[in-house]
């Protein structure tokens, strides 16, 4: 099936008061298995390359977001490509002739005006070139390897008044917010604010994001878009599954020397994984 937009899989979720999923890939494994998730639970999902991701592969875009678009294609789920977490405008400035339909764009450790000044510039790029562009108010923690935020921390926390002030100056399309997850965890053991949501939601007149998902235990993911998220991002769950199949493999057969014996059994680790977070966010409609 054609790629679809993120921009199409958020906007019907917010109408149906669901969430859509986006998923992390990092290697074509990462895309074959979010795509066989989808497809198993029913369900479209968001495919995202981090920037990350790109410096992982030598700093080149082009080789995993064709890979993860020619698997997204293949599908018969309907699936979008986001470029994720993008702190270099030049990347940025990529994303198009790459394939993307949206990005999001990180300022968020830059203080408050240079944060809306810069996004402000991204999203101003983004209608000139069709790209859907989701920002961050606040600090989501743990990115590249730093620890958790202390929630108490100024600035840790979104803040409604400023986050509605945040969307209108710089027209963002979608914003991410900090709510009590954090990124990188490998136990889900976050607890969310679940009123500070709601006073988002009631402030902010654009889709909300939750990122740092894989620590944030079901019960938790589905009170949060009942309080209004509306793209759930999740990244190291996935990786959580993927490696411990192949530790699990390794353990029991220390002489394969062939890839494919483990990744496969990995593989299908990480699609049952996307599957189970896809089933969290599609059960009966949420009340109105
Ligand atoms: O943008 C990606 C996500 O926020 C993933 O976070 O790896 O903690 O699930 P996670
Ligand atoms: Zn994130």
């Amino acid at each position: 099936m054609p790629l679809v937009s993120t921009a199409e899989l958020v906007s019907a979720a917010t109408d149906g008061k669901r969430a859509v999923a986006a998923f992390n890939v990092i290697t074509l494994e990462h895309a074959e298995a979010i795509a066989a998730g989808a497809e198993t639970a029913g369900a479209p999902a968001i495919l995202q390359i981090s920037e990350n991701a790109v410096r992982f592969h030598g700093g080149s875009l082009t080789a995993i977001a064709a890979a993860t678009a020619a698997v997204a294609r293949a599908s018969t789920a309907p699936l979008a490509l986001h470029l994720d977490h993008v702190v270099s405008v030049e990347l940025l400035h990529r994303a198009a002739a790459e394939g993307f339909g949206s990005v999001m764009f990180d300022a968020s450790k830059l203080p408050y005006e240079e944060n809306v000044r810069a996004t402000a510039d991204a999203v101003r790029w983004g209608r000139a070139h069709g790209i859907w562009v989701e920002a961050e108010l606040g600090r989501v923690g743990g990115k590249e390897g730093e620890p958790p935020l202390d929630a108490h921390t100024p600035g840790v926390r979104t803040d409604p008044a400023e986050a509605a002030a945040y969307a209108e100056a710089t027209g963002v399309d979608a914003l991410a917010v900090a709510v009590g997850s954090s990124h990188a965890m490998t136990e889900r053991t976050a607890r969310l604010d679940h009123t500070l949501i709601a006073r988002l939601r009631e402030a902010v007149p654009v889709p909300l994001v939750l990122h740092g998902s894989s620590g944030v235990p079901d019960t938790e993911i589905r009170a949060a878009v009942a309080a209004g998220m509306a793209k759930i991002n999740v990244g190291t769950a996935l990786n959580t599954a993927f490696t411990g199949a192949v530790r699990e493999f390794l353990a029991e057969d220390g002489r394969t020397v062939d890839p494919r014996k483990y990744l496969a059994p990995a593989r299908t680790a990480m699609a049952a994984t996307v599957a189970a977070f896809l089933g969290v966010l599609s059960p009966a409609p949420l009340p109105s």
